[in-house]
């Protein structure tokens, strides 16, 4: 026999030898087994060797005692959506090197303490989505290694003063998704290890003020989706190690100012969706490692000029979805780190011009759905790397004043992406996108102290020529503005004076060919009347 053919038959024989016994219902993995079929009790054999078995959609109701007692190696059970009601006293017993414990997805809403008994090896429990309403006293009280527990999605509405005593090494915990409306001030005394606390969407309308006094490990905190109004003063001044705090979706109607003050670690705080109002000065005087703050969907109308100072590593700020309308020109003045700013969906009519000054990192900018007509010269000229800029929904009046802006958008315009900023006046322009129109295009009214005329000689030798008369001169605005049906000729007037006058004509589209003397006449109507004007236009004989 060849010897090629000798190993293809060896390793035909290691296949074909007869796997170890799986139970029905079952397939067995080399230390796994999952059972998913319509088991009706827990099957009596399963391989000894086994470590995890994962029971997915079962429908035996019931856990004996002792149940796995003959699988002494068994370190992960988890129970996925089963049928389980019912557990027998000491049920998981007899299993020395059980780390993880999970059942999720049942519908059970009481447990006894005994059920759990003596699970010394313990570090992960998982109690999710079940239909818990309360718990026992004693429920944890043999399990002092767990470090990680789960009871999310259940409908827990107390919880016993004592019930973490024993969970001296826990840390995380998992309360999220419940129905608890208040909490006994020592609940979480015992968690000195604690690093996550998870509080998010529950009925919480208040703290006790000592709740996490003792939770000098804590490194994240979600209270999020609740329905607190206020904060106790001192309620996070034990949080020294607190890295990221979650408030938003609550209705806190204001901040006490040393709220925040012994954070020193904090790099992330949401407060979105709440109901601010002001936001003091001072707030976050000693959070100084900020990276991320959110304060969108509250009902700020003014920020302290202070507010935002010493967060010299803030990279994103979120303030949209409020009522500002106004910003101090130094609100932004420490944010050298800042990379992102949302400033959208507010009530903001004019900025200030040397308010991004301090921004060399600035990459996005939302500036949306604000009321902002105008931007003023040189706002952006320390914006360096600004590439995203959002500008939609707001009032642009393309006239003179928008000169920077534009320019600036014509610099930039290979690296601006999709720059929605339409003109809603005046009123010939109103719907152009900004960065198509042409310079000569933003002219504002002459007045009276300084009427003159710049006229605009396009390239008159091109097909479709035409040619610009426009007056440029920062003033009021104008009261009454006539036009042409068509749009091309439009006169500017106030009560007393007619400033400005914007004719474009183009030989092709039916207008006199004007290429050197000519006059015209047009009817301009407005709101208050109709009138009649006549240009002439006069060639010269040379010069520009
Ligand atoms: C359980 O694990 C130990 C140590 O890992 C091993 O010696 C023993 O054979 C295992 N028991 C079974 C039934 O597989
Ligand atoms: C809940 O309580 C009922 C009645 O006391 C009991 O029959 C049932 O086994 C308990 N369920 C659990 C999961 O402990
Ligand atoms: C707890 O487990 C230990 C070691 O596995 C065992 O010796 C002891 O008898 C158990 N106690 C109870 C109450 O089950
Ligand atoms: C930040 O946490 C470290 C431990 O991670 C701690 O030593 C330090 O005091 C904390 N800083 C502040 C300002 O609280
Ligand atoms: C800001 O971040 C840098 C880099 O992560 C860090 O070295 C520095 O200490 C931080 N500044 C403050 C005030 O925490
Ligand atoms: C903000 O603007 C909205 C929409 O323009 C307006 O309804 C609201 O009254 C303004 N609020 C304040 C505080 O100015
Ligand atoms: C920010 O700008 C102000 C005013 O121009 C300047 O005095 C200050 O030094 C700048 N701050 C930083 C941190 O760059
Ligand atoms: C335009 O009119 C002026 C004065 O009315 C006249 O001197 C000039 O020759 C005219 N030019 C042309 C090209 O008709």
């Amino acid at each position: 026999m060849l010897p090629g053919a000798w190993l293809c038959w060896a390793s035909l024989l290691l296949l074909a030898r007869p796997a170890q016994p799986c139970p029905m219902g079952c397939d067995c993995f080399v230390q796994e087994v999952f059972c998913s079929d319509d088991l009706a009790t827990i099957p009596p054999d399963i391989p000894p060797h086994a470590t995890d078995i994962v029971f997915v959609e079962t429908l035996f109701t019931m856990v004996e005692t002792r149940a796995f007692g003959s699988n002494p190696n068994l370190s992960k059970v988890v129970f996925l959506n089963t049928q389980l009601r019912h557990f027998g006293p000491d049920a998981f017993g007899g299993l020395p090197k059980l780390e993880d414990l999970e059942i999720t997805g049942s519908s059970f809403s009481n447990l006894s303490a005994n059920i759990f008994s003596n699970l010394t090896s313990l570090r992960k429990f998982t109690l999710n989505f079940n239909m818990l309403e309360a718990l026992p006293e004693g429920l944890f009280q043999h399990m002092p290694a767990l470090e990680s527990l789960h009871l999310q999605g259940n409908w827990l509405q107390a919880l016993p003063r004592r019930l973490f005593q024993p969970l001296t090494r826990l840390k995380t915990l998992n309360l999220a998704q419940n129905l608890l409306a208040q909490l006994p001030e020592e609940l979480f005394h015992p968690l000195t290890s604690l690093q996550s606390l998870k509080l998010s969407n529950n009925a919480l309308s208040g703290l006790p003020q000592g709740v996490f006094g003792k939770l000098g490990s804590l490194q994240e905190l979600f209270l999020d989706g609740n329905k607190i109004s206020e904060l106790p003063l001192a309620v996070f001044s034990q949080l020294f190690r607190l890295e990221r705090l979650w408030l938003q979706h609550n209705v806190i109607t204001h901040l006490p100012l040393p709220i925040f003050s012994s954070l020193g670690n904090l790099t992330f705080l949401s407060l979105q969706g709440n109901m601010l109002r002001v936001l003091p000065a001072g707030l976050f005087a000693h959070t100084p490692r900020l990276v991320g703050l959110s304060l969108s969907h509250n009902q700020l109308e003014t920020v302290a000029e202070g507010a935002f100072a010493h967060l010299s590593n803030l990279s994103s700020l979120v303030l949209s979805h409020n009522t500002i309308a106004h910003l101090p020109a130094g609100i932004f003045r420490d944010l050298q780190e800042l990379v992102k700013l949302y400033l959208g969906s507010n009530n903001l009519t004019a900025l200030h011009p040397a308010l991004f000054q301090n921004l060399s990192k600035l990459e996005l900018l939302s500036l949306s759905k604000n009321q902002l007509s105008t931007l003023p010269e040189g706002i952006f000229e320390a914006n360096y790397n600004l590439f995203n800029l959002a500008l939609h929904g707001n009032p642009w009046q393309c006239d003179c004043h928008l000169a920077y802006l534009f320019n600036w958008l014509q610099q930039y315009t290979d690296q601006l992406l999709n720059i929605q900023a339409y003109c809603a006046g005046p009123a010939y322009l109103k719907g152009q996108v900004v960065p198509a129109l042409k310079e000569e295009q933003l002219v504002c009214p002459v007045t009276r102290d300084r009427l003159g005329f710049r006229v605009t000689w396009l390239d008159d030798r091109k097909a479709g020529s035409s040619w610009d008369l426009a007056v440029q001169e920062r003033a009021a605005h104008s009261q009454c503005t006539y036009s042409n049906p068509e749009g091309t000729v439009v006169l500017a007037c106030d009560q007393a004076w007619c400033r400005w006058l914007n004719v474009q004509l183009s030989p092709q589209q039916g207008s006199p060919g004007l290429r050197y003397n000519a006059s015209q006449e047009w009817d301009l109507r407005s709101s208050c009347g109709s009138l009649r004007v006549t240009v002439s236009i006069e060639a010269r004989a040379a010069g520009p």
